[in-house]
């Protein structure tokens, strides 16, 4: 990416906007964040307060206000709702920040006038259920409230490219994992009842294998794309490409601790349709980038457990 740039990251006081505000200020650029505060934190966004926009994204003329001051030349769009039980559950909610939030923001992004790239976060549940690596040419098929409103968003970015002519790209992340966690995930969930100084685990299905990606190689994974991707439309599974388990991951914190974990499944965290591969092929991202991870499990739980002590 040309140093220097103005840009506004929506979502920037989450987990992962997080990480990339700070990836992308060390490269030099000027970020602004516009968020919500309703998972992120006014800290982690990273930015002076006159970088910090508080607000709500289905806000239509108070997001257009927001990109009309910002006046940015590229825009991350990362707001939405995603913990899949929570999305489910308010589907309705789900689907007026991903989809109805998602067009407010395009609109924006095409008033502003500024804007020559537009990078949105799209998911991994995009995809049905398969065994090996799925590449970007896989079918799509969600099969949750969460995967349906992120597959309407590539759909509504695909429609803003062909309207506006900005160039864009869709970043599909997968499992992330790193510092500040917003959501109940696996690897939050397993520190937390560990500083809680038990040695007995309670957790849901233990088979089921996932992609999981460092926020920090995500952040130069996003870097790497707005720096090659300037112009057209095109999609990029972002992941490591490398499965883990649940209890392969549970073994990753046993290294880290140098202690013995025992598991309890706990019924009430078994979910009822279950994927047992979540796996990226990211030899599309490697091959236009040059990108590659540096983050492996045990690295990141070690500095995970460090963090917390
Ligand atoms: N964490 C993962 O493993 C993962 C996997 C696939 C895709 N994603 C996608 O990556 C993006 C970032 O996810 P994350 O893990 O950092 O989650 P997060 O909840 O930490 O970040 C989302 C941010 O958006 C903000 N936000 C939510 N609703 C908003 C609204 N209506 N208006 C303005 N801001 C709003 C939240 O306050 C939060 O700071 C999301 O689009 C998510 O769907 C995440």
């Amino acid at each position: 990416m040309a140093t220097g740039a103005r840009i506004l990251i929506t979502g920037g006081a989450g987990f992962i906007g997080s990480a990339l505000s700070k990836h992308l200020q060390e490269k030099g650029n000027t970020v602004h964040v516009l968020d919500n505060l309703s998972f992120g934190k006014r800290e982690l966004a990273g930015v002076v307060d006159a970088q910090f926009h508080l607000a709500d994204i289905r806000d239509r003329e108070v997001t257009m206000a927001v990109f009309e001051h910002v006046k940015p030349e590229q825009v991350l769009h990362l707001a939405a709702i995603h913990f899949i039980p929570y999305c489910n559950q308010h589907p309705v909610e789900a689907a007026e920040i991903n989809i109805n939030g998602t067009i407010n923001v395009l609109d924006a992004c095409e008033k502003a006038g500024s804007v020559r790239q537009v990078f949105a976060a799209s998911t991994a549940a995009v995809y049905p259920i398969a065994n090996g690596a799925m590449d970007e040419l896989h079918a799509t098929g969600p099969m949750d409230i969460y995967g349906i409103t992120k597959l309407a968003t590539e759909k509504l970015v695909s429609e803003f490219h062909l309207r506006t002519g900005i160039a864009t790209i869709i970043g599909r992340f997968f499992n992330a994992f790193g510092p500040n966690e917003t959501n109940p995930h696996l690897i939050p969930e397993i520190q937390q009842q560990v500083l809680s100084g038990t040695r007995t685990l309670k957790l849901g299905n233990l088979d089921p294998k996932r992609d999981f990606i460092h926020t920090e190689d995500m952040s130069r994974a996003m870097a790497a794309l707005l720096n090659s991707q300037t112009k057209g439309h095109d999609t990029f599974n972002i992941g490591r490409g490398i499965e883990y388990s649940v209890r392969e991951i549970v073994e990753a914190f046993e290294r880290q601790l140098g202690e013995k974990l025992t598991i309890e499944v706990d019924p009430s965290r078994v979910r009822k349709v279950e994927r047992m591969h979540l796996l990226a092929d990211v030899e599309k991202l490697k091959r236009t980038t040059g990108w590659e991870p540096k983050w492996g499990i045990d690295e990141g739980v070690a500095t995970l457990l460090k963090e917390i002590r």
